[in-house]
């Protein structure tokens, strides 16, 4: 039996992955509208990992005979002024996606859940890789995206990104 504290944690976070993937969501609709496909396809493809992220939470939480609150997905909210501005608030979202992961890994030190612990690693590990990308994609833009010839590349590199189901953990 999971503590109600851990239930509720990842019940929210369940709504906050699938914020995610609606927020990724419109940073594909976002290039897609310009043009840019490559970009686009990053991120769509970007929406549909955080997708598997919920759902692999909805998963754990019925595992241990939990039933899920499916709570309100909230519009996207943020302001896309440029290109970049959509890397950098891609980065600022995983760094606070990252703040809750580690927030809900330190409640299941304080409540001995050792099940949940193991559990949740995965999102801490799979945090420092979106964290990553993301600064990965700053650095790249910032490189490269500068001229039109080094847009165009890019963009072409960014349209051979595939999805991958998340590995190690099974969403069936
Ligand atoms: Fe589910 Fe991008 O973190």
């Amino acid at each position: 039996m999971l503590n109600s504290k851990i239930i509720g944690l990842l019940n929210d976070q369940i709504n906050k992955e699938l914020y995610s993937a609606y927020l990724y969501l419109d940073m594909s609709n976002y290039f897609e509208h310009k043009g840019l496909c490559g970009f686009a396809n990053w991120y769509y493809i970007q929406a549909q990992e955080e997708r598997d992220h919920a759902m692999l939470i909805y998963k754990y939480l019925h595992n241990n005979d939990v039933k899920v609150s499916l709570l309100p997905i909230a519009k996207p909210d943020k302001t896309f002024n440029n290109d970049l501005s959509v890397l950098e608030e891609a980065l600022r979202h995983e760094e606070y996606v990252t703040a809750l992961i580690h927030k809900i890994y330190a409640e299941t030190e304080l409540c001995n859940d050792y099940r949940t612990r193991e559990f949740i690693s995965w999102f801490v590990t799979e945090q420092d890789e979106e964290e990553t990308n993301a600064r990965d994609m700053i650095n790249k833009l910032e490189l490269f995206g500068t001229d039109g010839c080094g847009l165009y590349l890019l963009n072409k590199e960014l349209a051979k990104r595939e999805y991958e189901a998340p590995k190690g953990v099974n969403i069936e």
